[in-house]
């Protein structure tokens, strides 16, 4: 059945089923309209989800598809295909044909092991010009130069993408033109890798997927299927055409959509150190990760933010202002300071209580006494302060960690705290959400609860970034 037939008679809606998935609204009414293909992944939480009412081959005839009406979320976009080693490169020269029927302005580079796969001629008689293939190739610096591509576009797709590029893109080399502009670009960055099922699966290359998804980047497949290598078959194929199209039509399309231009957003992170002595603190175990992927996704919604967070050991999100801290009360300052703000989302896992007096000489142990007591007192309460001070952001998020009873301790949470939103998370050792990649979160509102599936981080920042866009008053901006 068509996921738009199902949708209908099942009375699940769009946005509970993407919650179900863990894919965007935004997504699931693509996919629902037929603009877009999914991964076969999406394909498969879809045919779970729906009881397999709606299967893979469902999504497959998507009508507007043909090459004599294309779809137009490209049109006009400029697009850099990098296309690196691999038998799939054939399926590259037809992306150029689609990319150049859909009017994309498009340029294209060939590593040296693409080039072992489709020739320049091939590629650049497709494109309608030549293909640029190295960094130190002085026509391809004086022509248009590395950076000035990495600034020109409007997304870069890489397909196929090889498990070495993905190493280098991960490891951040820069080392011929394709990872010089990789390395440079702000743009967003699609994945298509293709490779055989055992190098998709080991560990390296798992670890490379994580930190690229980390860093923001995208991916299209790979797929299950048949391999070109005789007697071969698992998940290595790349996705097919029409789902990288769908794919770029996707992130093309939200790269354009700014629903929170001009509205400040202060996001808090990671854990906060209490000092105790000069040498030692009091901290806990946030990594900061979803704050600051919070604070990344508000950045990519138009946003101006702030980001003020604790001591962590990850990069900066790109394109936010960040107030780095070490102790809840200098936490407090700083995002008084950074008041007035039309959002406040309150993600670090501030310490509840700082010692009463800071030592200012290194405490020594005392011959013959075992014990050492230190004497605690509560840190003031940022979320609670903001949420019921005077210069109260008109949409207050807070987040709850908890270890039991997560839903109903949130709700009281948020009552007590005066916040308008509770983002409640499972921390339960076992979980592994401290420090983790992945969160399994309820959104606890006024009139409401919202019970996401477990998703990365990446995506329950996007998701709730949605939701603020969506349940946010376009009315009225701070600054
Ligand atoms: O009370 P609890 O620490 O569980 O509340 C968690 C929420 O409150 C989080 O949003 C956290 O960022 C915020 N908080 C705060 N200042 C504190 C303690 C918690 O902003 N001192």
């Amino acid at each position: 059945m068509k996921l738009a037939a199902w949708i209908k008679k099942s009375g699940v809606s769009a946005r509970e089923l993407a919650a179900r998935v863990g894919a965007t609204e935004a997504t699931i009414s693509r996919l629902k309209n037929g603009h877009a293909l999914p991964s076969m992944e999406m394909a498969g939480k879809i045919a779970h989800a729906s009881g397999g009412a709606v299967t893979a081959n469902d999504f497959l005839d998507l009508g507007p598809e043909t090459p004599s009406s294309p779809g137009n979320g490209l049109d006009g976009a400029r697009i850099l295909l990098i296309i690196s080693g691999g038998i799939a490169a054939y399926k590259s020269l037809d992306l150029i044909r689609r990319l150049k029927e859909r009017n994309c302005e498009l340029r294209v580079i060939l590593t040296r092991g693409g080039s072992e796969f489709v020739t320049p001629l091939s590629v650049g008689a497709l494109v309608g010009a030549a293909p640029y293939t190295d960094l130190f190739d002085t026509k391809t610096e004086f022509d248009i130069g590395h950076i000035r591509f990495a600034r020109e576009s409007d997304l870069i797709i890489i397909a196929p993408a090889t498990a070495d590029l993905m190493a280098k893109m991960a490891g951040g080399h820069a080392d011929d033109l394709a990872t010089a502009v990789l390395l440079a670009t702000g743009a967003p960055i699609l994945l298509a890798p293709a490779m055989n099922p055992h190098m998709w699966a080991h560990p390296a290359t798992r670890r490379n997927v994580e930190r690229l998804t980390l860093d923001g980047v995208s991916f299209i497949g790979p797929n299950q299927g048949e391999m070109a290598e005789a007697n071969e078959a698992g998940v290595g194929r790349m996705a097919e055409v029409p789902e990288i199209l769908g794919a770029m039509e996707i992130i093309v399309g939200k790269a354009g959509a700014k629903p929170l231009e001009g509205r400040h957003v202060i996001v808090t992170s990671g854990p906060t150190h209490e000092p105790i002595d000069p040498v030692r603190y009091i901290a806990n175990r946030s990594s900061g990760k979803q704050g600051h992927a919070i604070a990344a996704a508000a950045a990519r919604a138009g946003a101006r933010v702030t980001l003020v967070t604790g001591p962590v050991g990850i990069a900066d999100p790109s394109g936010v202002n960040v107030l780095r801290i070490e102790a809840a009360a200098d936490m407090l300052k700083a995002v008084e300071g950074a008041l007035p703000a039309d959002i406040a989302i309150f993600a670090a896992a501030v310490a509840d209580w700082r010692v009463a007096q800071l030592a200012d000489q290194k405490l020594k142990k005392k011959p013959g006494a075992n014990e050492m007591v230190l004497d605690l007192v509560q840190n003031p309460d940022i979320l609670k302060l903001v949420s019921r001070g005077h210069k109260r952001p008109e949409l207050v998020i807070g987040f709850a960690a908890e270890t039991q009873n997560v839903v109903e301790n949130a709700k009281t949470k948020r009552r007590a705290k005066g916040c308008d939103w509770i983002v409640a998370n499972d921390v339960a050792h076992e979980r592994g959400v401290m420090g983790g990649e992945k969160n399994a979160v309820h959104l606890v509102m006024e009139d409401g609860l919202e019970d996401w599936p477990e998703m990365t981080k990446e995506q329950v920042a996007e998701m709730l970034i949605e939701r603020v866009a969506s349940a946010f008053s376009p009315a009225k901006a701070s600054a």
